[in-house]
């Protein structure tokens, strides 16, 4: 693969997942309008993320990526998006107390809009239309109309991009990520919770710590660094047409960025190394990831290790591992063996949610809250055998109460899913769930710390 890389060189490769426009002038008017349009995010970020990540990679950091599996042009709210983001706060400061680490804050928003699907069309009523791919591709409603690609729906998804950024960075920078609001609202949902007491502990001592700070004079006036954090986005880089068009060289270093979002990912169904999506990817420079699903073989993903991470760089290269909780221990270790043996710097980094999907009797698609959390534990387990370290989560979650996932401390059952099920494509874990999932997982980064730091203690007696 040491073919001339170019914005555009994905386009001489094979593709999977991409829709049929049927106005192909239309598609490239947009495409060239969106080539005019302001960078989304700039190179300077995406490469503190990859710093940060660098430092995931070290073992001296824990990443939380999270957000919608797909975004939506009519769930575009102020309130979804503080909603998403006090959940997600909260989730960083018990993951961060557990691991005396800083956690890297990575979205799944301001660009989660492309979906790959099983097959390219379904079937209703006798009807077979297109299958619905994103917002930024079609729409979801079973009509010819809606289904036919569009391509002026790539402008609406930039705009909504843009919108939602500027709202998250007024929140990140602008007071209201302030540690003593998050610490707040994590009271209240330990408050309400009926795993109250399991909670309890943890959260008291992160008030006491609190307390402890102010009263020696480090508040949030005086110490930006509590009232302010950085929060980065990402997407899978799916629809390459519209990727392409955001991709710029940045002026201070010459490199290609992909200004779409701060850190891309390449989804289990289009990694194939010698095809489009892992083409594009290798020659942005932001932050990477890799989905591993079931089908990966320890050589198959140090050849894409390879591609996408020539140099080795930390923080370049995240491997998002999905295999379904009782698949882990068949596959990870392997993959996990392969890395460490031909000394690969990789984030590790541990998705739950699309191993675990099944069809409920009530015919929804639901994913069982304990299957999620026995993945995490698994994946645990894992690192903790090999000696490498759990680095991340990857979550598909909302900050609001809907019932899409089944269990957790309010033991939703497939009766309840009806109720408030609004995803556009896979179920997420609702805010409850979703720091209950934190909470749980913090138990684990403290068993990954103090199994660390062991060694060191029993050395010097
Ligand atoms: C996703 O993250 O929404 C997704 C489709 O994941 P995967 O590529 O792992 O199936
Ligand atoms: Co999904």
């Amino acid at each position: 693969m040491n073919e001339r890389w170019t914005p555009d060189s994905w386009r001489k490769k094979p593709i999977q997942q991409a829709p049929t426009y049927p106005d192909a002038a239309a598609l490239q008017s947009v495409e060239r309008q969106l080539a005019g349009f302001p960078p989304l995010v700039f190179a300077g970020e995406a490469r503190k993320l990859k710093r940060a990540l660098g430092k995931v990679a070290a073992g001296e950091s824990f990443l939380l990526q999270g957000g919608d599996c797909a975004e939506s042009f009519a769930e575009h709210s102020a309130d979804n998006i503080r909603d998403f983001f006090r959940v997600f706060l909260q989730m960083a400061v018990v993951l961060t107390f557990a691991g005396s680490c800083p956690v890297v804050k990575v979205g799944r928003i301001a660009g989660q809009f492309a979906k790959p699907r099983s097959a390219p069309t379904e079937k209703a009523g006798g009807v077979e239309l297109p299958s619905y791919r994103g917002d930024i591709i079609n729409d979801i409603e079973f009509t010819e109309e809606a289904r036919t690609p569009d391509p002026r729906r790539q402008l609406m998804a930039y705009r909504q991009s843009a919108a939602t950024l500027n709202l998250i960075r007024a929140f990140a920078t602008g007071g209201y990520a302030n540690l003593e609001n998050a610490h707040r609202w994590m009271l209240g949902f330990v408050k309400d919770s009926p795993q109250s007491s399991r909670y309890r502990e943890l959260a008291e001592r992160i008030t006491e710590s609190l307390d402890f700070m102010r009263a020696i004079g480090i508040d949030p006036e005086v110490h930006p660094e509590m009232r302010i954090t950085d929060f980065y986005t990402s997407h899978e880089a799916l629809l390459l047409g519209y990727e392409e068009a955001l991709t710029r060289v940045d002026s201070t270093s010459g490199d290609w960025y992909a200004c779409s979002g701060h850190m891309l990912w390449i989804g289990d169904r289009t990694r194939q190394p010698d095809h489009a999506h892992v083409e594009y990817a290798r020659g942005v420079k932001n932050p990477i990831g890799l989905k591993c699903g079931p089908s990966l073989s320890p050589d198959g993903l140090l050849r894409l290790v390879d591609i996408l991470n020539p140099d080795n760089e930390p923080g370049r290269l995240t491997l998002i591992c999905r295999f379904g909780a009782d698949r882990v221990f068949d596959h990870l270790p392997q993959l996990v063996r392969a890395v460490k043996r031909e000394g690969r710097v990789v984030v590790w980094s541990c998705d739950p949610m699309h191993g675990n999907t099944i069809k409920a009797a009530s015919g929804f698609k639901t994913r069982p809250f304990e299957l999620i959390m026995q993945e995490v534990r698994n994946f645990f387990a894992v690192h903790q055998a090999e000696g490498t370290h759990a680095g991340g989560l990857h979550l598909e979650m909302t900050g609001k109460n809907v019932t899409e996932c089944t269990g957790g401390a309010r033991a939703l059952t497939d009766a309840d899913l009806h109720d408030r099920y609004h995803t556009y494509c896979d179920p997420r874990l609702n805010a409850e769930q979703a720091l209950e999932l934190a909470f749980l997982t913090a138990e684990l980064i403290k068993r990954e710390r103090q199994g660390r730091e062991r060694p060191r203690v029993e050395a010097a007696e």
